[in-house]
């Protein structure tokens, strides 16, 4: 087994920070560097003010400020930094194909196959790449060809090794992991590099957490434990729907389900669909390397759970309509919350923006409030879609920095991530500063029904008629 004394990761977005940052925290005698592409990201990352961090994760700005500058340091010299690390993780972004062969559900690797032809072309040592990203199965063996292809005599060990953090809880989930899964080649060297990333984990991890597999059981499994956990929140958002039209509550459904000990309580919270950069693009990697394998029923059976969080996201949106007189033209609704869920201030696939989308399109007014979520990032998500001009959303839509403004003379409020705050909020003062009836669209069942309707609210909320 190598003795590693400098790492490097290319990325450093949502996982490439914090997992070296836990990485540099736990292990001191190891030199991190973060690199990427984006000098103002990097700039952020480097910034005195611990507060201007790119990314927002409870815990994150504590390890930063401990060891950055010490072992730990953010940069844009890739190139450098590829050279001088044995191991090197490949953190960059794998967006769905927006154009060509499986556009719309395969994984575009154009980032990834660059990264990985820049580390053949300037590597002089042996190295071990490591793929952090969530890639499609086979992955592995593309980057291996890649550089084993292009190469300068140097041996490349291509290990898998996915990340299963939560964002919100990402400095938590690294380092009481419940896992670490490492895919490698069962050969020799292979199995020297395994060991090699495992020591890493094994500063703060039990080695028992430690799973050692091949490539594809490694890459395959990430895929397939989003997709379980996914299909989860569809399966509890599906008998929401049935709850609205009975006298069945979710709440009770979930609760008396979770508590069979082989179902589990956790991942059991209806919403207004689920969003996140994973949850949706893993399933559509599954879907799409069924159906290449002709496994047509597998990928149609998985492809359900995307269509469940689709219908869940405009049965939200058409329920506000509905209850709104079937008109929503002209009419202010409020959006508490964008980003995907509470304590991150990433919004990729967030419901909300579906939500507004659906309302927009009746010509609704939607003033948006998010603790965490900056103006620019609403309007990039709004204009990604090309559903309208970019000079039409904004106009119908605005952006608050304040709960009570966004209330101001609002028919609607709609509660679209479960921020803690929102529970806090005066909600007597809301209600007078709205238009009556005062209605409010709980898509995340954070208040209380009996409270909420003694206020004197039209309250609607998930899953309960
Ligand atoms: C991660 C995983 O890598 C992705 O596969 C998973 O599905 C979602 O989470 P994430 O860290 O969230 O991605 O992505 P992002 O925050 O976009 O960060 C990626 C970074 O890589 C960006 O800062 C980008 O500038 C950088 N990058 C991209 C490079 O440095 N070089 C490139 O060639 C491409
Ligand atoms: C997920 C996986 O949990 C993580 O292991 C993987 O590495 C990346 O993808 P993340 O996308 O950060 O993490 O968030 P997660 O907490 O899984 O939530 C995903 C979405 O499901 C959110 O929109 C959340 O609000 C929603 N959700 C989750 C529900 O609607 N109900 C639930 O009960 C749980």
């Amino acid at each position: 087994m190598k003795k590693v004394s400098k790492i490097c990761c290319i990325g450093a977005g949502y996982v490439g920070g914090p997992t070296m940052s836990v990485i540099a925290d736990q292990c001191p005698e190891i030199q991190v560097t973060v690199v990427d592409i984006n000098q103002e990201r990097i700039d952020r990352w480097n910034d005195k003010d611990l507060d201007k961090l790119p990314i927002y994760e409870p815990g994150l700005k504590e390890i930063v400020g401990a060891n950055r500058g010490k072992n730990l340091f953010f940069s844009t010299e890739v190139d450098k930094a590829i050279d001088e690390a044995e191991i090197i993780f490949i953190s960059v972004n794998t967006p769905t194909k927006t154009y060509g062969k499986g556009k719309g559900q395969a994984a575009d690797l154009k980032f990834v196959e660059l990264c990985a032809r820049n580390i053949a072309k300037v590597a002089t040592t042996d190295k071990i790449v490591v793929e952090k990203s969530t890639l499609p199965v086979r992955t592995a063996s593309a980057i291996k060809s890649i550089l084993e292809n292009t190469g300068n005599q140097v041996n490349f060990e291509i290990l898998s090794n996915p990340e299963f953090l939560a964002e919100g809880t990402a400095v938590n989930d690294l380092l009481n992991a419940d896992r670490v899964l490492i895919g490698g080649d069962d050969t020799p060297s292979g199995q020297e590099a395994k060991d090699t990333l495992s020591a890493i984990y094994a500063h703060w991890l039990p080695k028992e957490r430690i799973l050692q597999t091949n490539v594809w059981s490694s890459e395959l499994s990430k895929l397939v434990a989003n997709a379980f956990l996914a299909q989860r929140v569809s399966s509890i958002n599906a008998i929401s729907a049935l709850c609205e039209r009975t006298d069945a509550n979710i709440a009770e459904v979930s609760r008396a389900i979770g508590t069979d000990s082989r179902i589990g309580s956790k991942f059991l919270n209806a919403s207004v669909g689920f969003g996140g950069s994973c949850f949706q693009k893993d399933i559509l990697n599954l879907v799409y390397i069924s159906r290449s394998f002709g496994l047509q029923e597998v990928a149609d059976y998985w492809e359900q759970v995307i269509i469940m969080n689709d219908y869940q996201k405009k049965r939200f949106a058409d329920h506000i309509i509905a209850t709104l007189y079937n008109t929503v033209s002209g009419k202010k609704i409020a959006f508490y919350g964008w980003a995907f869920k509470k304590d991150t201030n990433d919004t990729r696939e967030s419901a909300a923006i579906y939500v507004a989308d659906a309302l927009l399109e009746e010509r609704a007014e939607i003033t948006v409030y998010d603790p965490k979520v900056s103006e620019e990032r609403i309007y990039a998500d709004l204009d990604y879609l090309e559903t309208r001009s970019p000079e039409e959303n904004r106009r119908l839509l605005k952006v608050v920095k304040e709960p009570m403004q966004a209330a101001e003379e609002a028919h609607a409020i709609a509660l679209l991530t479960e921020w803690d705050e929102f529970k806090t909020y005066d909600w007597d003062t809301i209600y007078e500063k709205m238009l009556k009836p005062a209605f409010v669209f709980d898509g995340r069942r954070m208040l209380s029904k009996e409270t909420m309707e003694k206020k004197g609210f039209q309250y609607y909320k998930i899953g309960q008629s």
